[in-house]
């Protein structure tokens, strides 16, 4: 196959400017992006992308492949994962390490065995579910050794994942410390303990009461908290799968005040509602289960809107695929049903049938918040999320006319079920291109196990820009310790 690529004749997007151009790529990179590029060997591949919007694939900052997780293990790993993911446009993702017996090290061993067989570009965070010296010193070697510039925080998942506010708040610091940022799964973990065992007592046992068991004022509690603890260590802090308007609003008010907090909708939240869990059959309903869970009609329109005005900034899928036969060991209680949606195949097409073609975003804001905010987030921009010379050749091609259809049975995921099945919409990714190599066309998957490349991440992202100086004017805001007499008489 030739390594050298010309597209020509298709709009080329990026977040900051649109334009007609032709991209010349050769050996993975992007060598020009410019009006008629004309000389071209006959080595070259030439892709007509008349018509089509040529735009940087798909960044995914939220995926569980090959997990252990609630005594199940999620079924794509990161060869299948993959696979879906560059037939529905994304390049890249960033996964969550899970410790090993509070190991960091030992889990980033695994996760880095288990992406042996990854066919596009993959990062890494890690979850911080314990705290020790080990850990504090491991979370060092993280950053400056491995790549890992963000720890995500559980404040829910009583007696497994779950953290405390100490915890936390050392965490926090720590992440501080080392330029790394902080991510928090908002819920809180103690009163879902508490509304779950309400519904049990109920004799709600079906996946109804896993919504009803954890509402949205508890994701409201968490990401409030976890915001107000952040402003008091001064360090950024990503909110991970908003799925509620109670935790957009806190996130938008704490940005008003200038706070640096990231806010992440995933694409269940934005386009589904609670309504599939209350549907008779049980497989179906157990297929909607995730956390937090998706809310009722009207949480997701807001959501669209905190997207579209930059309240939210960046859109992920917490792609977390269990089959049936997993889901079903909640058959008789819905605290056993592992938790999690699909969506790395399809967030791409749904972002933009529900945010382009709907009129709420640009084709350069559809840029923006599927890839390029995550690459700036993370560091690794512009290699990554941008078509400009220099940058990896991870690029999609749109057919704003053609349309796409979600189904069950023609997905690419392991899954036996689709929470998006029956969807379709306008716009369709007639292309993808991983690294200057063409891996979807015409409908069809060109896939090699051990194609794809770890993607180190450096500490202090943009988002950490100027916050030095608010630690500064915070110290000099404090007057002097009163000096007091010795003794008291
Ligand atoms: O239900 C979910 N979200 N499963 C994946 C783990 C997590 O909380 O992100
Ligand atoms: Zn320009
Ligand atoms: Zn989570
Ligand atoms: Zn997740």
């Amino acid at each position: 196959a030739p390594s050298k690529l010309l597209i020509k004749g298709g709009t080329v997007v990026n977040a900051h400017h649109q334009q007609l151009a032709d991209v010349y790529v050769e050996d993975g990179i992007i060598v020009a992006v410019e009006p008629s590029i004309t000389q071209v060997g006959d080595d070259v591949k030439v892709i007509d992308a008349t018509g089509k919007y040529v735009m940087p694939g798909g960044i995914d900052p939220h995926t569980h492949l090959d997990m252990s997780f609630m005594s199940s293990g999620t079924i794509d790993d990161f060869f299948s994962g993959h696979a879906a993911a560059l037939a529905g446009g994304t390049t890249m993702h960033i996964d969550f390490v899970i410790p090993v017996d509070g190991s960091l090290t030992a889990g980033y061993e695994a996760y880095e065995r288990k992406a042996k067989k990854a066919c596009m570009d993959y990062g890494f965070h890690m979850a911080i579910t314990k705290w020790n010296d080990d850990v504090s010193r491991e979370m060092e070697i993280m950053v400056k050794e491995k790549g890992i510039n963000s720890f995500k925080f559980f404040m829910a998942y009583k007696g497994a994942l779950m953290v405390n506010d100490e915890l936390l708040l050392e965490g926090f610091k720590r992440c501080k410390s080392l330029g790394a940022l902080a991510m928090v799964h908002a819920e809180n973990g103690d009163a879902v303990d508490e509304g779950q065992k309400r519904m049990i007592e109920l004799g709600i046992t079906g996946p109804e009461g896993h919504a009803l068991s954890r509402p949205a004022v508890l994701e409201g509690e968490a990401t409030a908290r976890a915001i107000r603890l952040a402003n008091f260590v001064n360090t950024p802090l990503y909110v991970v799968h908003v799925m509620s308007i109670d935790a957009m609003e806190e996130i938008a008010k704490a940005r008003k005040s200038g706070q640096r907090v990231i806010g992440e909708p995933v694409v269940s939240g934005l386009v589904l509602d609670e309504s599939w869990l209350w549907h008779p059959d049980f497989k179906t309903a157990a297929s909607y289960v995730m956390s937090p869970p998706i809310r009722s009609k009207g949480h997701d329109k807001e959501l669209q809107a905190a997207l579209a005005t930059g309240v939210l900034q960046l859109v992920g899928t917490d792609h977390c695929a269990f089959n049936s036969t997993q889901k079903a060991l909640g058959i008789d209680d819905f605290r056993k049903i592992p938790n999690g949606v699909n969506g790395i195949e399809e967030r791409m097409h749904l972002v933009w049938d529900t945010m382009v073609e709907s009129g709420q975003i640009s084709v350069t804001d559809y840029v923006r918040v599927t890839s390029t905010e995550c690459a700036r987030i993370f560091n690794i921009y512009p290699r990554k999320g941008a078509i400009l010379p220099g940058s990896d050749a991870d690029i999609i091609i749109l057919n704003p006319n053609s349309s796409f259809e979600i189904s069950t049975k023609s997905h690419h995921s392991r899954l036996d079920t689709n929470v998006y099945d029956g969807k379709k919409g306008k716009g369709k990714v007639e292309v993808t291109i991983s690294r200057g190599r063409v891996v979807w066309e015409n409908n069809e998957l060109k896939v090699t196990p051990g194609t794809g490349r770890y993607i180190p991440m450096q500490p202090y992202s943009y988002v950490f820009d100027g916050l030095d100086k608010k630690d500064a004017t915070y110290l000099s805001s404090l007057k002097a310790p009163v000096k007091r007499a010795k003794s008291s008489s």
